[in-house]
């Protein structure tokens, strides 16, 4: 874990010891995971040596500044009263919030077992109440009457990993107050599924595509690998692009099972790979396949058009865990009751590496996108969920855990998010982003 003193920062990476740091620090990839398609984190990582301090990088996210030149000093109202100083909404503080979540575990009846912390019997509950606070803007609360007029007759669908199926059922939950969806399709494992609203014709979709692209993967429901990972750098997964003409919005992300030890393949050749000690074959590291694997589906998306047809597409960037003392197959855990403030903590160097290639690869295809009227929009909220060690399950994705046994050895989750909990955030940011998004870029 992070040393919490040091400062958030940043930082350009050396990526070349860092690449060679990643894959040896990751190990025992048969490791069973914490679900079926949680992640591996590498331990240690801050041990890589942290080069040139840089400067946040121009992207889309970061606000177009108010004019610095201005020749006049200032004061609080006027710059408080002036809108044309766009704002940073991805930049600020948790601050104590009374009201408290949207809807609770009775509430809400499509949260995930592992997710259910009220239900599992988390004993604290003060991480409910925060509510993120941009520094220079108010983030208004999630409208749910008013997204659900919007999304008359549309169609929405999450497209990733589990993160994005504890995203979808934070909007679930909250769109819960207003209509109760319906589940209208799952497979076989439950990774992808569908819900409509009927009363507002609204389709919801999750789709499971870890890597975005194509991939095999030989995993059965306990995160147990009997075979590497094969990944196909230059297919995308047609789970998702099959569908795309279907969507009128779409959240994409990606990360944290690049992680994993995979062959990588491109051209029809097998091109390199992710540690994979023995095999003969050239360690090309995660970031490498991440940038191609992002360049694909930004591509895809940016230049997508279907009978005069774009969705509107956000893409979220990389979910920070929070294990500390270990890992999460190593005693790792995550304790902690508050959150940090800004600064307390920095961003680990994965993180950092997966959201460097994030912001590089928006930025470049919104530059694509703003010629032929594809709205991309970076939902940014890396730093913001960082700040957050006390919104996880810990011990608390199984129910009462210590029920029995006080001092049981259990399993920890300090990567999916409790719902209710920050997480809901997202959802805040994204209708924020939606209805006013010309407001902070
Ligand atoms: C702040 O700016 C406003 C408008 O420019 C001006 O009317 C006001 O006197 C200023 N206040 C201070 C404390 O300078
Ligand atoms: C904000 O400032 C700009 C110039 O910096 C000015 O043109 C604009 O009218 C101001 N808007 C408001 C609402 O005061
Ligand atoms: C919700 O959580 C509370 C504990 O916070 C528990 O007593 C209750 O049974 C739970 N309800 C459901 C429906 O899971
Ligand atoms: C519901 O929305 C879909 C588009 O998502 C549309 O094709 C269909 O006609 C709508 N159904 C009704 C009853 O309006
Ligand atoms: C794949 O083929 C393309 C075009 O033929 C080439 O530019 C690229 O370098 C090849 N990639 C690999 C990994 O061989
Ligand atoms: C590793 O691969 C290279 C090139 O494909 C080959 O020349 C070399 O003999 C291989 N080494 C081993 C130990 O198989
Ligand atoms: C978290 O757990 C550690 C180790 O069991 C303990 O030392 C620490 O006091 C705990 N912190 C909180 C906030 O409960």
């Amino acid at each position: 874990m992070a040393k919490e003193t040091k400062l958030l920062s940043l930082q350009k990476h050396n990526h070349v010891f860092v690449k060679f740091a990643i894959s040896f620090l990751v190990l025992g990839l048969a490791f069973g995971l914490l679900s079926s398609d949680s992640i591996r984190i590498v331990s240690n990582i801050e041990i890589a040596p942290l080069a040139e301090e840089k400067t946040e990088s121009p992207v889309v996210s970061l606000p177009i500044q108010a004019p610095v030149s201005s020749p006049f000093p200032q004061n609080e109202s006027y710059t408080s009263e002036n809108v044309s100083v766009k704002c940073d909404i991805f930049k600020g503080d948790w601050i104590a919030e009374q009201s408290g979540p949207a809807y609770t575990n009775e509430s809400c009846h499509v949260i995930e077992d592992h997710q259910n912390c009220m239900r599992n019997g988390r004993p604290d509950s003060g991480y409910l109440y925060w509510r993120w606070n941009p520094r220079d803007c108010e983030l208004p609360r999630f409208n749910s009457h008013r997204f659900l007029d919007l999304m008359r007759d549309k169609s929405w669908a999450f497209i990733g990993d589990s993160i994005s199926r504890n995203h979808v059922q934070s909007l679930l939950c909250i769109l819960s107050q207003v209509e109760q969806a319906v589940e209208v399709y799952h497979d076989e494992e439950y990774r992808s599924k569908r819900w409509h609203f009927a009363a507002h014709n609204f389709t919801l979709s999750v789709i499971w595509t870890p890597f975005l692209v194509k991939a095999a993967i030989f995993e059965d429901m306990n995160g147990v690998s009997s075979s590497e990972i094969q990944i196909y750098l230059d297919k995308l997964d047609e789970k998702w692009t099959d569908q795309y003409k279907n969507f009128d919005y779409v959240v994409i992300a990606g990360g944290k099972w690049f992680l994993k030890t995979a062959i990588y393949h491109e051209n029809n050749t097998i091109a390199g790979c992710h540690y994979c000690p023995g095999k003969n074959l050239t360690e090309l590291g995660f970031d490498y396949a991440y940038r191609k694997a992002l360049q694909l589906v930004l591509n895809f998306v940016m230049r997508y058009e279907y009978h005069n047809h774009k969705p509107f597409v956000f893409f979220r960037t990389t979910t920070p865990d929070h294990f500390e003392n270990g890992e999460w197959f190593s005693g790792g855990y995550c304790n902690r009751t508050v959150p940090f403030k800004d600064g307390e903590i920095e961003i680990r160097d994965v993180d950092t590496i997966m959201r460097d290639i994030e912001l590089e690869e928006v930025e470049k295809a919104a530059g694509v996108g703003s010629k032929n009227g594809a709205i991309l929009k970076l939902l940014d909220t890396t730093r913001l969920s960082v700040l957050r060690p006390d919104g996880h399950p810990g011990p608390y994705r199984k129910f009462h855990p210590f029920g029995k046994d006080k001092n049981a050895k259990v399993q920890n989750d300090c990567l999916h998010w409790c719902l209710p909990g920050p997480i809901d955030s997202w959802n805040d940011l994204v209708m924020e982003l939606l209805v006013n998004g010309e407001k902070y870029r």
